[in-house]
């Protein structure tokens, strides 16, 4: 995967502009709040999934304009490729001038693996980030599965909202049957779908991870289930009478989680700051893998201000993983880069990219 020209226009404070890459490092420097993370988040979109900064796509509007439009060119199996999104109250797509159904679409076209400081924290806090990872790489590699996840959702949402206007008496169980129906139908490949990833993803972050701690330590990973496929809708119906004190859904892939050993024991819990930063770079350096493992594309690499959270040691060893790869990295300290001579750099100054 070669990104060659992206152009932006009134996307957040980036001025209309169209820049060319080069197919190995490009380096985007500059001073704090100047629009670095905002040029590798309008290339990160034309993975069809929704900004890994916000859910809101309104906020990506410059502020002055009704509506953002971008494009980019780049090179998918050795074809070139046009993409266009155009954000407005919804985002929309194009891909090579043919209108897409929605602009999740995307995904399987363009792919990438953005790594930024959130990531850190994907072992050490709660399960929701690393639902989110999960999603986001799974959702790159089939389309469906972002569908299938929306209408997850929406029936959670749904089965939610009818509990917690119930005021404690279950009155509408026709709705609720179907609701819970729904939550089944769709969790329950949410759930297989996940399964079936970690299995490739934790075989390559064990071996990466391997490497990094210079085979001393091992890491294992285990997708944990709220509840099995086939107890699923039981599960749903038997949890109604404490989920309508709650007003929420308390089982489901929406609360399920993937938890990390390092030589046996649970790194969240008892992993030192190191070891937990470490399982969170192996795991993103296993997600690209697998993504060309089952696509046969490497990914563009996106690495956002990650550089300096990290020691000398772990920034080397990422350079030296990715040096195969087209590389999208944000510093405010060049230095942080230096071991990697090749590519280009752009400066950014208040929006203009040079
Ligand atoms: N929708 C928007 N319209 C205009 N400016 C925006 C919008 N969203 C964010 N910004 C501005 O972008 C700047 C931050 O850009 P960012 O890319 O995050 O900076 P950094 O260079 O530190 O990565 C802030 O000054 C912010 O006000
Ligand atoms: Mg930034």
């Amino acid at each position: 995967m070669e990104v060659k020209k992206l152009s932006v226009n009134n996307f957040r404070n980036l001025f209309p502009s169209k820049i060319e890459f080069c197919n190995s490092m490009n380096v985007i420097y500059g001073d704090n709040a100047q629009g670095k993370t905002n040029l590798i988040e309008a290339i990160w979109l034309f993975t069809g999934a929704k900004s890994f900064r916000t859910s809101k796509d309104g906020e990506m509007i410059g502020f002055s304009a009704s509506e953002a439009n971008l494009e980019l060119e780049f090179i998918s199996g050795g074809i070139e490729r046009e993409a266009k999104i155009n954000i407005k109250a919804r985002r929309t797509a194009e891909l090579d001038s043919k209108k897409l159904r929605s602009a999740s679409a995307l995904a399987g076209n363009f792919c990438a693996t953005v790594f930024s400081p959130s990531d850190l924290q994907t072992v050490k806090e709660g399960p929701s980030l690393r639902r989110r990872f999960l999603d986001l790489a799974i959702g790159q590699l089939y389309p469906s599965y972002v569908d299938i996840l929306k209408q997850y959702i929406k029936a959670v949402t749904q089965r939610n909202t009818l509990l917690k206007n119930s005021q404690g008496i279950i009155k509408n169980t026709e709705l609720l049957d179907v609701f819970e129906k729904e939550i089944t139908l769709n969790g329950s490949k949410i759930i297989d779908y996940r399964i079936k990833y970690c299995k490739n993803l934790t075989e390559n972050a064990s071996s990466i991870y391997g490497e990094l701690s210079s085979l001393r330590e091992e890491l294992t990973a285990e997708y944990m289930p709220s509840s099995n496929i086939e107890d699923l809708e039981e599960k749903l119906y038997v949890s109604r009478k404490t989920d309508i004190f709650s007003g929420t859904t308390s089982v489901g892939p929406h609360r399920d989680d993937l938890d990390f050993k390092i030589n046996g024991i649970s790194a969240r819990t008892f992993g030192s700051q190191g070891q937990q930063r470490s399982v969170a770079i192996a795991l993103k350096l296993a997600e690209a893998k697998t993504l060309k493992e089952i696509t046969g594309e490497q990914p563009v690499a996106i690495l956002d201000d990650v550089m300096s959270e990290l020691d000398p040691d772990r920034q080397a060893f990422i350079l030296n993983h990715i040096k195969d790869w087209q590389v999208f990295i944000t510093c405010c300290d060049k230095a942080n880069v230096k071991p990697l001579k090749e590519g280009k750099i752009f400066t950014v100054v208040g929006g203009r990219i040079k």
